[in-house]
């Protein structure tokens, strides 16, 4: 790893990849390459200056790093800003740059300045050691005696070399039905990804994923997660010339932001990297996440396997229930114990009680600690559910203040799920929230928090705000700062975020909160789709899978099948216990025990996804590291006669190691290579099938 500098031009040397800049005749940073590493001499700047005709500026031909709104620009930009005269376009010319190395990291600023306006835009550059992940950043500067309005402010753009249309993936998801993956080719004009909802939403995702002939094993991919928890947008385009980029940033969407005299802006970061083929990216993301992005006091702890009320009991929680619940619990080997929705205020349901967090006596008359001694006496630690950002009309909280929540005295409020957004861009409401929160954990023995997020933003009035189109980007950094408050107070605190399901999955929440709870679906085929997408440029560890009871809507399927979805993440259990056969009670027991002893693997371990459903008619996910490696697979069923026939080749082995391969009672012994040359097969009979199959490293 490496940055170098030489003549104007800068390569950026991560473990196999070169990312090269240029500064151009024209004092433009201009992008020369990203992908697999060349000959530093051959790194030069080949921008031409003339226009090529009136209509197709040189501009817009451009390979240019941060280009800003100005000029004869006609397509997606990363920079715009009014300045105080009221110009709109914006001058970005190179003035210096910084190479800096911070504990192991190496860091390239290059500084843009826009003369007259004595503003400053930096772009960053982070490289880290044995990783080929860049973390991309922007700062704007005002150094002017006036304020500068700054419109959009990008993470990033990217460049990619190829002239032919690259496939992009991203999702069709909804709620209940996140990282439902969809590739689309982008031929022309641009494929636009983002949300306007104030979170990170179940739609589409903050990342961009640029393949060509890509598969799991092989092929160009370019990649970029935006680490942010609010509007993003993810502009992909094309020009007549096969010119593919990619804009990656804040949204721009009712977005502005005042820059006072002396103040600077931040855009989050973006971390980008090139991969042969999508299993490399998914590895090296994975990687990353647990070395770098996580929150550190657990990014290396396996997460333990948690027991949640809320599908066994729904907003009926009540002391003696949940005891009655914790007691299986535990002894079916549950670690933490978590008590959703429904424990506070007046909540019988989803109509009110948000924004009251004090205990609700008549469920609880003695307050929390009857239950969570009886929890911490069975071994547990235990987790409180809390959705901090909302309000109920229907609550205390409300009725004292009804201007915390985000509103325009004009126009009547719209209710989602009965529930308002409070307005977090006030200090006195963050400080209301934050201290909610805080005063559980010191009253009781709280070691866990799931914090839920189950609306997007309305009414968006900030009338508190000189400028209240800032409040999309305040509530996120709000919602950050109080989430890293709590954990410096209370630093055993783990937080698992939660926008109804998985609505706020992206870089910027796992920079803040341990894990995320995938989707509100725990049916497990469907979660088989859902999980595979995560898995896609999302840590493993952090994906949180319950497994629960068949009657919930979900078709039926085996405990076995329920089981070995779920163990493909952080295991998690959500049925009903207390109406369970001691047999089912039996089999969960030994499949949490199995899972203690796989969990390292699946956790930390290397991962690849072998087999799926839109192009083999198997599902299939194989975990390795150095001890063992783990195989699981699941069908749907065999839609043809005879159609009961698998082969399965492993990756990633030792292949000169023998392993000792074990399912349905059989152990035999393989070579590495034959393992994955030569592979395992299987008849499968029935709907929904599936195996756990542990190949352990012989010694
Ligand atoms: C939505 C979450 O996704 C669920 O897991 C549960 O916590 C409910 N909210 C509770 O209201």
């Amino acid at each position: 790893m490496k940055i170098i500098e030489n003549n104007g031009v800068f390569i950026l040397e991560t473990e196999n990849t070169h990312y090269c800049i240029a500064i151009n005749s024209e004092g433009t940073p201009e992008h020369l390459h990203w992908g697999r590493k060349c000959a530093d001499e051959d790194y030069r700047s080949v921008y031409k200056s003339h226009e090529r005709n009136s209509n197709h500026s040189a501009k817009d031909l451009g390979k240019t790093e941060y280009l800003p709104f100005g000029g004869t620009v006609y397509r997606p930009v990363a920079f715009k800003a009014t300045y105080p005269d009221r110009c709109r376009e914006a001058v970005l010319t190179y003035k210096d740059f910084n190479i800096s190395e911070v504990d192991g990291a190496f860091t390239l600023e290059l500084i843009l300045e826009d003369k007259p306006y004595k503003a400053e835009v930096s772009l960053f550059y982070k490289l880290r050691e044995n990783t080929d992940i860049i973390e991309r950043y922007a700062v704007i500067r005002n150094n002017s005696d006036r304020s500068i309005t700054l419109h959009k402010v990008a993470s990033g753009e990217f460049n990619l070399p190829s002239l032919r249309p690259y496939t992009s993936t991203n999702f069709n998801g909804s709620w209940g039905g996140e990282f439902r993956k969809v590739n689309s080719v982008v031929r022309n004009g641009a494929l636009t990804y983002e949300s306007t909802k104030g979170g990170s939403n179940h739609t589409v995702n903050p990342c961009f994923i640029l393949s060509e002939n890509a598969d799991e094993k092989k092929g160009d991919v370019f990649f970029g997660a935006l680490a942010w928890t609010g509007n993003f947008k993810t502009e992909i385009s094309r020009d007549f010339a096969g010119r593919t980029r990619v804009v990656i940033g804040i949204n721009d969407f009712d977005f502005s932001y005042t820059l006072h005299p002396g103040e600077e802006f931040t855009a989050p970061s973006v971390f980008c990297g090139y991969a042969n083929g999508f299993a490399e990216m998914s590895n090296a993301m994975n990687a990353f996440a647990i070395e770098y992005i996580l929150p550190k006091r657990y990014a290396k702890e396996p997460l333990p396997v948690l027991y949640n009320s809320w599908e066994a009991t729904g907003f009926n929680v009540t002391s003696a229930g949940q005891q009655k619940i914790a007691e299986l619990a535990a002894e079916i080997g549950c670690e933490l114990f978590v008590m959703d929705d429904g424990w506070f205020g007046s909540r019988l349901n989803d109509h009110a009680g948000l924004g009251d967090w004090n205990v609700n006596r008549f469920k609880f008359p003695r307050g929390l600690k009857p239950l969570i001694d009886k929890v911490k006496g069975l071994g547990m630690r235990f987790g409180l559910w809390f959705e901090p950002e909302m309000v109920n009309p229907n609550s205390n909280l409300f009725r004292a203040h009804p201007d915390w929540a985000y509103h325009y005295d004009t126009r009547k409020a719209s209710l989602l799920r009965h529930q308002l957004v409070l307005n977090l861009t006030r200090d006195d409401v963050k400080e209301f929230v934050f201290s909610c929160m805080d005063n559980m954990l010191c009253e009781y023995d709280i070691s866990y928090i799931k914090w839920d997020m189950n609306r997007a933003y309305s009414e968006t009035g900030a009338e508190n705000l000189e400028n209240p189109q800032e409040l999309w980007y305040r509530h996120v950094k709000a919602v950050y700062e109080i989430a890293d408050r709590l954990k410096a107070k209370h630093p055993d605190l783990q937080i698992e975020c939660c926008a109804s399901g998985g609505g706020r999955v992206d870089l910027g929440a796992l920079s803040h909160f341990d894990m995320v709870w995938t989707s509100d679906n725990t049916d497990p085929l469907d979660r088989l789709t859902i999980q595979q997408g995560f898995s896609l440029i999302y840590p493993i560890k952090c994906m949180r899978a319950w497994v629960t009871d068949t009657n919930r809507g979900s078709r039926p399927s085996d405990w076995d099948f329920r089981f070995n979805v779920t163990m493909q993440g952080s295991l998690s259990i959500g049925g009903d216990l207390t109406k369970y056969t001691k047999k089912e009670l039996k089999i969960h027991k030994d499949y949490i025990r199995l899972y203690k002893e796989i969990r390292n693997t699946v956790q930390f371990g290397r991962f690849y996804r072998l087999a799926n459903f839109e192009e083999d008619r198997l599902f299939a996910t194989q975990y390795v590291d150095d001890e063992q490696s783990v195989l699981f697979f699941c069908t749907k069923a065999n839609s043809f006669f005879n159609d009961n026939f698998h082969h399965i080749k492993l990756q990633g082995l030792d292949e000169n190691a023998k392993y000792t391969v074990s399912y349905d009672k059989t152990k035999e012994i393989y070579g590495g290579a034959y393992l994955m040359n030569v592979g395992l097969s299987f008849e499968t009979w029935g709907t929904l099938q599936s195996k756990i199959i542990r190949i352990i490293k012989n010694k």
